[in-house]
């Protein structure tokens, strides 16, 4: 079989829902070994994109490779090495989070211990505990367990951690570095920008369809959104000036400082966050 070098190529994706268009033209590509994000506000497409790779949409138009394979062709060859978090899980209420993840990992060739997965979702005390019974974190933990536990090379992540606690929000980030240092490719969507920018080697900020930036989230700040200077002035009132050349502006303003023999109490220079960013881009008009 042949294999391109990327875990996922997608040129010029369209999808249409009747008369709506959903997906209007969007070309992205994720490196093996890679965690790419997709952002943007309810509505921008990215659940349609991720099951059209997943094999569970049809797409009106547009070319889909997903580990060198068409996933509109649902081989089981391909199921077999990708996991997955639906947006909407939930299917597993009569059965137990063991028995589940049982039954999940007798679909892959080379599934992970059951246990070992039971204890990185942190289900170990609800493990024999009916599915109905558990709490909505609790679930959409199980749904994290079930994607990983047949042990794939790529695994979409439609906003894995919605409904998670802090900790098991940081239980799960720590989960999908480990995975990224075995070499396995995640696309990841979230509303959480924080955990885009921790986790995320790339992003896509994706709104009505369209991809409105794309890049490492460290760059994407680079010329987007402006750099916040604050600090406390004469008068003990806390000023905040927006740049997008702050080497400039801090030198003017310490070199008046300094003219005076004082000091800018309390400086601090912020570069523009991924939610800066995000929020900029996808304002409306
Ligand atoms: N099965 C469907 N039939 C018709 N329209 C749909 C269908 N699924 C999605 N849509 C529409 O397509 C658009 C994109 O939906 P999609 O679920 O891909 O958004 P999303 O980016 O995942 O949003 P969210 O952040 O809310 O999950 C929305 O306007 C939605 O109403
Ligand atoms: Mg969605």
């Amino acid at each position: 079989m042949s294999e391109t070098p990327a875990a996922i190529e997608v040129s010029a994706l369209c999808k249409r829902y009747g008369d709506y268009e959903a997906v209007r033209g969007i070309d992205i590509t994720v490196q093996r070994g890679e965690v790419f994000g997709l952002l943007g506000p309810n509505g921008a497409g990215k659940t349609t994109t991720v099951e059209i790779l997943e094999g569970y949409r049809a797409r009106t138009s547009g070319e889909v490779s997903v580990l060198g394979q068409d996933p509109a062709n649902r081989s089981i060859e391909l199921r077999r090495r990708i996991g997955i978090v639906l947006q909407s899980g939930g299917i597993y209420s009569h059965i137990t989070p063991r028995e589940a993840l049982r039954h999940w990992a007798s679909f892959y060739p080379h599934p992970r211990d059951v246990e070992e997965v039971l204890d990185l979702a942190g289900l170990r005390e609800k493990a024999d505990v009916r599915s109905r019974r558990l709490s909505g974190g609790q679930l959409r933990r199980l749904d994290f367990a079930l994607a990983l536990v047949g042990d794939p090379e790529l695994i979409f992540l439609d906003e894995p951690t919605t409904g998670f606690d802090p900790e098991a929000r940081r239980a799960a980030w720590e989960t999908v570095r480990s995975l990224r240092e075995l070499g396995k490719t995640i696309l990841l969507t979230t509303h959480y920008l924080e955990e885009a920018q921790a986790l995320a080697d790339r992003v896509a900020i994706v709104k009505d369809g369209r991809i409105l930036a794309i890049g490492p989230p460290r760059e994407l700040g680079v010329g987007a959104a402006h750099y916040r200077v604050v600090y406390r002035g004469r008068d003990g009132e806390l000023v905040e000036l927006q740049t997008d050349d702050p080497t400039r502006l801090l030198h003017e303003l310490a070199g008046e400082a300094l003219e005076r023999g004082e000091s800018l109490q309390e400086l601090s220079v912020a570069r523009p966050t991924l939610e800066d960013v995000y929020l900029e881009l996808t304002a409306d008009a």
